[in-house]
């Protein structure tokens, strides 16, 4: 059985966007991956968080992933900052990552902005640590939304390089699983931008813990354009918009552009918004209180954390053992 590695980060409420490209995908895989889960709190620093809500909302994210439906009696679910096997590993790719490597990733540039100067240096090795928390565990298959991709490569190019430095075959190749019809979900103000947990606009993304009424509002005000829905895929290039709606139904709906296409093509965009919010708030009510119920009992998700964590480093400790006697450090 392939070993699953994927996380999230804990830097707000997950998005529609963490639920198609990422989370319902996660929650399928556990039938047939052995699979471990994180909450990505190291990487969350990466960019400033305030200290008392950064432990809160790591337990909101984690309330909201169970709620979705990873297991944590089947599935391995932990913080990322309890596990020192992360940043242990992650010094060592520090040091085998070039610069060169890190100065071609385009979140970088996105997230660093005008002001790169001031941008952390976490920020820049941020795709490193990444690597770190997949290979700590020899995971060989990673499900992520489209956006992660070059880090994957990435991840990949320190892990050959390790083996080729060291002279080893000590860490395996990483598949990325970019799956299904929603793997790169849109702002709903912007269709060229990706739809993110730290956008400051709060009507350009659906939060899973929106209720029905804000879900059905957001879609309401949605940015669109004046035609109708074409009839098959090709009416909609130039249409980012409308190819972002259409791709969040499909993924809800378990079809294709072609299928809804099929079945919405010519109807205005007043009517498919309402079948798009009805199908939404069908998926989306039940994780919302699911994920409310089991708020209710921080204690239990602390627990849940902290044996998902136990399991984790059972794991990682030896694998990241090895990789430090095979660098040559001293162990007396
Ligand atoms: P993050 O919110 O950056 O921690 O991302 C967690 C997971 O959700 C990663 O697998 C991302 O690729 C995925 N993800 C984040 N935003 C989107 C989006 N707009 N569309 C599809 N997948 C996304
Ligand atoms: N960087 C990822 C994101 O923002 C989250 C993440 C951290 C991750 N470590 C990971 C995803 C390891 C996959 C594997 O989306």
């Amino acid at each position: 059985m392939q070993r699953i590695f994927s996380a999230i980060q804990p830097s707000g409420i997950p998005t529609l966007g963490n639920f198609l490209g990422a989370l319902r995908n996660w929650v399928k895989l556990q039938d047939d991956h052995e699979c471990i889960f994180a909450v990505a709190d190291l990487h969350a620093i990466t960019v400033w968080q305030e200290p008392a809500q950064l432990a809160q909302q790591t337990r909101e994210i984690a309330a909201s992933v169970i709620a979705c439906g990873v297991d944590p009696g089947r599935s391995v679910f932990f913080h990322q900052s309890a596990v020192r096997a992360h940043a242990q590993l992650a010094w060592i790719f520090n040091c085998v990552a070039r610069l060169g490597w890190l100065n071609r990733m385009t979140q970088f540039k996105d997230k660093a902005g005008k002001d790169r100067e001031n941008a952390s240096s976490g920020l820049y090795v941020y795709p490193n640590l990444m690597a770190a928390d997949i290979l700590a565990y020899h995971a060989t298959r990673v499900p992520v939304g489209d956006d992660q991709r070059q880090h994957l490569e990435l991840a990949n190019d320190i892990a050959q390089k390790f083996n080729h430095d060291y002279g080893v075959a000590f860490f395996p190749p990483i598949e990325a699983l970019v799956l299904g019809p929603a793997a790169r979900v849109m702002s709903l103000r912007d269709g060229t931008k990706k739809m993110s947990k730290s956008d400051p606009s709060e009507q350009s993304r659906i939060n899973l813990t929106d209720d029905a009424e804000t879900i059905a509002q957001k879609i309401r005000r949605a940015k669109t354009d004046p035609q109708p829905l074409p009839g098959d895929p090709a009416g909609l290039d130039g249409r980012p918009e409308a190819r972002n709606l259409v791709g969040i139904y499909a993924a809800l709906a378990d079809t294709d552009a072609v299928g809804v296409l099929r079945e919405h093509g010519g109807q205005g965009f007043s009517a498919f918004k309402e079948a798009l919010a009805e199908r939404l708030v069908a998926t989306l009510a039940p994780i919302a209180a699911e994920t409310r119920r089991l708020l209710a009992d921080p204690g239990t998700i602390d627990a849940i954390l902290r044996e998902g964590a136990e399991r984790a480093a059972a794991i990682a400790d030896p694998i990241v053992a090895e990789a430090e006697r095979l660098v040559g450090f001293l162990r007396t």
